[in-house]
């Protein structure tokens, strides 16, 4: 009886395997295809602009600084596979007023057609302890992780309703699934856009619509350098636990996520480890995911335990130097 039970069950996952493909998004065609890349000069979205040109996308790269759009433009040119793929440069920042990115969005729709795919990739890290952040730290996280990834996609997301086609994938960050020492301001800015991601692809999967959140880990960019800076010592230590990935194959992933339709974007063991167990109730694409998650959740939480052991170790052992520095220092 339990053989039975057993073969039933094995049977109805085979099944659920099987018919997975058939109930998932229809690929989004790249060849043709207008991407604007918010972010796009720099770092992950000058990658992801190059991905989706190699496979013949037309291209939008937005940014506010004009010199540095210019030397992607270049960069990625190199990589065009017909002579009538063209790279479109609009300076602007995402973040500052809706008016201004509603108005250059329909200046590159009207010169290289409507968007099939946005990617939010404009962004930027700040670490600090909550005491010592300044309270513009969080204002500003807020406007350019948050508000920069809302305004373009407002400005978009009508016309890809009425085409019933589209894509918007949102670059969060692994500090958008769990909150570390240093992320106060930024991991709130970036859990902001789950939020904002899983309630919009409600709305607008019935128009064929489909919503990608990636959540990159450390990546070797000019924004990670640049966030290095401002790292405590507990951060940066809890950062050293991993290892730090290539743009290019963040992009890879976050590409092909994103013409799969998939709602989550994750890279290595970790990110895969991560997004299952962060799942709540994220939209699956497929039920070959749904069944992983159901499947790997408890094993996920258990290890999760030792790494959260482990990081507050970490940052026990750096208080306790600390205390010890201090006192050395009051009777030197
Ligand atoms: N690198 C990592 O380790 C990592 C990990 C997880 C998630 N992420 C996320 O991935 C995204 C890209 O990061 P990255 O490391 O590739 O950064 P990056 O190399 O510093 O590139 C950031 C890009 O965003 C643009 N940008 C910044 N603020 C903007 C604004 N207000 N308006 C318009 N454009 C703006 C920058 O150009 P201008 O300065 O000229 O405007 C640049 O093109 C960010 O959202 C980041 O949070 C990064």
């Amino acid at each position: 009886m339990l053989l039975l039970a057993a073969a039933f069950l094995v049977a109805f996952v085979l099944l659920l395997y099987m018919v997975s493909p058939l109930i998932s998004p229809k690929p989004l065609a790249l060849p043709g295809a207008h991407v604007v890349v918010t972010g796009g000069s720099s770092g992950i979205g000058k990658c992801i602009a190059i991905e989706c040109y190699k496979q013949g996308a037309f291209i939008t790269l937005v940014a506010r600084n004009e010199e540095k759009l210019l030397q992607a433009k270049k960069e990625i040119e190199k990589y065009s596979i017909n002579d009538k793929q063209v790279v479109l440069c609009i300076s602007v920042d995402v973040s500052e007023d809706y008016n201004q990115v509603e108005n250059v969005i329909k200046q590159a729709q009207e010169k290289l057609g409507p968007v099939d795919m946005l990617v939010n990739c404009a962004g930027l890290a700040l670490a600090g302890k909550f005491e010592d952040l300044e309270v513009s730290t969080f204002e500003k996280l807020m406007n350019v992780n948050f508000l920069g990834s809302v305004y373009p996609s407002r400005a978009v997301i009508t016309t890809m309703m009425e085409r019933r086609v589209g894509r918007i994938v949102f670059v969060s960050s692994q500090a958008g699934q769990l909150g570390l020492f240093g992320y106060t301001a930024y991991s709130s800015s970036k859990f902001a856009i789950r939020g904002l991601a899983e309630a919009l692809q409600m709305e607008v999967k019935p128009y064929n619509v489909y919503v990608t959140v990636a959540y990159p880990p450390d990546t070797d960019t000019p924004g990670l350098a640049m966030e290095n800076k401002t790292k405590p010592l507990e951060t940066r230590l809890i950062s050293e636990t991993t290892s730090i990935c290539k743009p290019e194959q963040v992009a890879k992933q976050i590409v092909k996520d994103a013409i799969q339709g998939n709602f989550n974007s994750s890279i290595g063991s970790d990110g895969y480890m991560l997004s299952s167990l962060t799942c709540g109730m994220a939209p699956v694409t497929s039920i070959t995911e749904g069944l992983q998650q159901v499947v790997t959740m408890g094993l996920f939480r258990t290890i999760a335990l030792f790494y959260l052991g482990s990081f507050d170790g970490i940052v026990r052992r750096c208080m306790t130097q600390r205390v010890k520095s201090e006192i050395a220092d009051k009777t030197a």
